[in-house]
């Protein structure tokens, strides 16, 4: 049974397995949200949006009402009272992303909020309760911003700090602090809050958030004090390879705080950042995210941070004039964390001094050094992705100009611990010198910091090769989600570009919880826009390293937006970028009047890093990949509009996608089904039909249907034309194994899944990935150019997910779930989780002994259409379902 696609299946058996009806049961209401985030600080949005999930073991238990109420006192909500906003008993059976539509909501409130819902039989379930607290919903920033009057660039990085004397009772107590550059914060000597790296990346020309803490318990009734660090971050830093430092604004780096201090008789005072403020060299002498950091503990300053502290010696902060167009917002998505740590696998020591750790994994964030010396010791760490080919140092030319180097000179009290702030790195060994004596085993340990969305995907299968796979997939992900979602973590790039993003968006919401975080990065791809036209990285950086509008790079403005909407059911995203893309997709007219996109004012990346390239051209048709994308892109706006309910744009991209489609099939459809166009890339290759062209004409459905079947078997031709082996880049590798399963050829697709010889992805695997490699031949490929923690290749997570394990969203928000797992003879077992808007959604599939027998979990408040191999469909609603299937030939 190797090709089961191609085998004649014959159903056995068939039954349900149901959960019995709890007598009392009810529904319960949990994961409360507001613009999907739990109870959160520091919301700036005028209208949020609620959602719910419901908990109810009930067979095809079902949500028919909700009801919402919005006040200023959880009391009132217990007495089932709104002074806010009562939403009325609405009939509807969707439970995420309710707009809140009260009146306008104030400043610094909190907000306490409560949802009812009625079951099929019109039971109400008790009121689950929560809340969201509004920002500062402030057109003006209050606070000044101030930085140290010494602003050399290699200046080491200053404290800034203030005291203040509270006379009253403190009932609550708010910060709300942002830098351009980077910040660490603290009060009375103790650390506020978790995040690392703040503000978040985003594009300061235009905005910077805001992180709010609620420091109630860090205050006291009298004298208090207020301490910062303040580092460059990705505004001071240099970015790219050939860019320089403050791409974003002005010198130097600042710092922005505001603390609203409430007082139990209901007065308020505001404390702010100002030029009352006095500054310090830090032990930071130098720290900068691509090159490290150096400490000095020599020059640590007890109790600098604390009250009573003598701060003659230190200088008055200076206030830098900031203009007022930055928009100063409220960090509405997750910040970035240590989200884990992980202790070497070994070490050992090439020559006398030296210590290389291996971590075990490729993953980005820093080290955690423990040390005991003598003072002005200083151990240095440099890191790295691999070995060199004899395995006794480490390799680093593929860092490019990254220095990738932390150093920590001792202070010579007792055991010492060294963690940088301002940096981070890409990295798999740590090399060590200068450390004093012989370095114990727990002298390093890997702190991984990323973005922390929750992860939201389990998956495992009875291939432990497939499951590191998919392991590789997560960890590049989480070394990439960095605020803004970057190529890699480790060389002198480390940037929002936007075709690696787009060809992943759907893998990383299924890893992930990114509801939040999407429509954060998409404000940036909006700022960076250039006229009317997306760029190809974003946050965008002046001079672009490449001007906008390239095919696949800037279409990311429409395909992240609309991958959001489908997966979360998120319209707010919709309207926030409905005016951007639509505006994007008339230039693109305007300048392609025949349809066929080849006037761009871009360098077309194209179908970037085909297999085996030796630069990283593409080998298909450039104008032929741009115009399946701006097909592609037009079906999008279709769906969103509709979505939406705009049936006028709805109709008008309708007439777009099948005018761009008429003249894709002219200009690049032959007549024997096959689709291509000759053309001579750099390396001087003239390609015609490619897998990636023909994978453009079927993935958007683009090929005639009277075509379709040759053009597929033209596909399969050439696939087995090169021994089961892929020749596609990042945007033909991101369609080709949905085309296969979405044409009938799962076992072509497995084939490709299951190769282990180059190009594959179990090649990288034999060759020791821990990551995703972002060249095929990331063994043999350009030096300069070869990262082992790229993610775009990665995007067969979404293939693994859709069709390996089997589920798929039927409606946006999978309030309607696909379950149709396809099965083949070379796995037994495939297990996937996902927690999805409504809930977890289980498919769980064996194959033993030729019986296929599917189990799946399908949440409350959803249906699903389960289809079998052989296409024996069930429709269900939510439940635990068990179906087996004698499969033979
Ligand atoms: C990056 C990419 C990116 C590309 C543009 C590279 O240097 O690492 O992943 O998409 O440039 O094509």
């Amino acid at each position: 049974m190797t090709a089961l696609a191609h085998t004649r299946l014959r159903l056995l058996t068939c039954g349900a397995l149901l959960i019995p009806s709890l007598a009392a049961a009810q529904s319960h209401l949990t994961h409360l949200r507001v613009d999907a985030l739990d109870t959160p600080l520091g919301l700036d949005a005028e209208h949020p949006h609620f959602s719910w999930q419901i908990a109810d073991p009930r067979q095809d238990a079902k949500q028919t009402a909700y009801h919402i109420l919005v006040a200023s006192r959880p009391e009132l909500l217990a007495d089932g009272k709104a002074d806010i906003w009562d939403s009325g008993k609405i009939d509807a059976d969707h439970s995420i992303n309710v707009a809140y539509a009260g009146p306008t909501l104030k400043p610094r409130q909190r907000y306490y909020w409560n949802v009812r819902a009625w079951d099929q039989s019109g039971t109400p379930s008790p009121a689950a309760t929560s809340w969201w607290e509004t920002g500062l919903m402030h057109p003006k920033w209050p606070a000044a911003w101030i930085t140290s009057p010494d602003t050399s660039n290699h200046a080491p990085v200053p404290l800034l700090r203030s005291t203040f004397t509270l006379a009253k009772p403190i009932a609550q107590a708010r910060v709300y602090a942002t830098a351009l550059g980077t910040y660490r914060l603290s009060l009375n000597g103790t650390r506020v809050g978790q995040d690392l790296l703040t503000p978040d990346w985003t594009d300061y020309r235009i905005r910077v958030t805001y992180q709010t803490y609620d420091v109630t318990s860090l205050l006291h009734r009298g004298p208090n004090a207020i301490g910062a660090w303040l580092g460059k971050g990705w505004y001071g830093g240099p970015l790219g390879w050939e860019v320089g430092d403050f791409v974003f604004g002005a010198q130097p780096p600042r710092l922005s705080v505001a603390l609203y201090v409430r007082y139990t008789d209901g007065s308020e005072s505001l404390i702010t950042s100002d030029s009352s403020w006095t500054t310090h060299e830090s032990p930071i002498e130098s720290a900068e995210l691509y090159n490290g950091e150096r400490y000095d503990a020599r020059h640590e300053i007890d109790g600098w941070d604390r009250p009573g502290f003598d701060a003659r010696r230190w200088t008055p902060a200076r206030v830098v004039a900031t203009s007022d167009t930055i928009r100063v917002t409220g960090q509405a998505s997750p910040t970035i964390r240590e989200t884990r740590t992980v202790h070497p696998v070994r070490h050992f020591s090439p020559k006398p001094g030296t210590y290389i750790y291996d971590i075990g994994q490729n993953l980005a964030g820093w080290v955690r050094l423990r040390v005991q010396g003598p003072a002005g010791t200083v151990v240095q760490l440099r890191f790295a992705e691999v070995l060199d080919s004899a395995g006794t140092g480490i390799y680093r030319d593929n860092l490019r100009k990254a220095e990738a180097t932390d150093s920590y000179t001792l202070r010579g009290h007792g055991t010492e611990v060294f963690e940088p702030r301002f940096t981070y790195h890409g990295f798999r060994f740590v090399e060590v010198t200068g450390y004093p004596g012989t370095p114990p085993d727990d002298a390093i340990t890997a702190v991984v910091l990323n973005t922390d969305a929750s992860e939201t995907m389990r998956f495992t299968t009875s291939d432990s090769v497939i499951n590191r796979l998919w392991e590789n997939i997560r960890w590049s992900q989480r070394a990439n989600f960095y605020s803004v979602p970057t190529d890699c973590p480790q060389r002198d790039e480390r940037l929002g570009w936007m075709g690696d993003a787009q060809v992943f968006w759907r893998t990383a919401t299924f890893n992930m919880d990114l509801q939040a975080f999407t429509r954060k990065w998409l404000t940036d791809v909006r700022d960076g826009r250039i006229g009317d036209c997306y760029n190809n990285i974003a946050p965008r950086l002046d001079p672009p390293i490449a001007p906008c509008g390239g095919a696949g790079w800037a279409d990311a403005g429409v395909i992240v937006t609309w991958t959001a909407a489908r997966q979360y059911g998120d319209t707010q995203v919709v309207h926030e970028n409905w005016a951007a893309m639509d505006a994007y997709l008339t230039s693109i007219r305007a300048n392609n009047p025949d349809f066929i996109r080849k006037n761009t004012q871009a360098f077309e990346f194209a179908d970037w890093l085909p297999a085996d390239a030796t630069v990283p051209t593409t080998k298909t048709a450039p104008a032929l990949v741009a115009t399946a994308y701006w097909a592609y892109d037009a079906q999008a706006m279709e769906m969103m509009a509709r979505q939406l309910g705009r049936t006028a744009d709805a109709e008008r991209y309708h007439a777009i996608a099948d005018s761009v489609r008429t003249a894709f099939v002219r200009a690049f459809v032959h007549s024997d089904g096959s689709v291509g166009k000759a053309f001579t890339n750099h390396d001087g290759v003239a390609s015609d039909v490619t897998q990636t062209s023909l994978v453009m004409g079927l993935h958007p459905s683009l090929v005639p249907d009277s075509q379709r079947t040759a053009a597929v078997a033209r596909l399969v031709r050439d696939i087995t034309d090169h021994h089961d082996h892929l020749t596609t880049g990042f945007l033909g590798t991101a369609w080709l194994m949905n085309t296969l399963s979405e044409s009938g050829q799962d076992s072509v697709a497995y084939r490709l899944l299951f190769q282990d010889t180059r190009p594959s992805w179990l090649y990288m695997i034999k060759h020791g990935a821990t990551t995703m490699w972002e060249r095929w031949n990331g063994d043999t490929g350009d030096r300069t150019m070869n990262s082992y923690n790229h993610y775009a290749f990665g995007a067969v997570g979404e293939w693994m997910y859709r069709f390996m394990v089997g589920i798929d969203a039927d409606s946006a928000g999978y309030h309607a779930i696909r379950i149709q797992p396809r099965p083949n003879a070379r796995l037994s077992h495939v297990h996937g989780e996902y927690d999805s808007p409504y809930g977890t959604i289980v498919s769980d599939w064996t194959l033993v002994n030729g019986t296929f027998t599917l189990s799946t979990t399908i949440p409350a408040n959803t249906t699903a259409t389960i289809v079998m191999p052989m296409g024996e469909t069930h429709k269900v609603g939510a439940g635990t379902y068990r179906y087996s299937v004698q499969m033979t030939h």
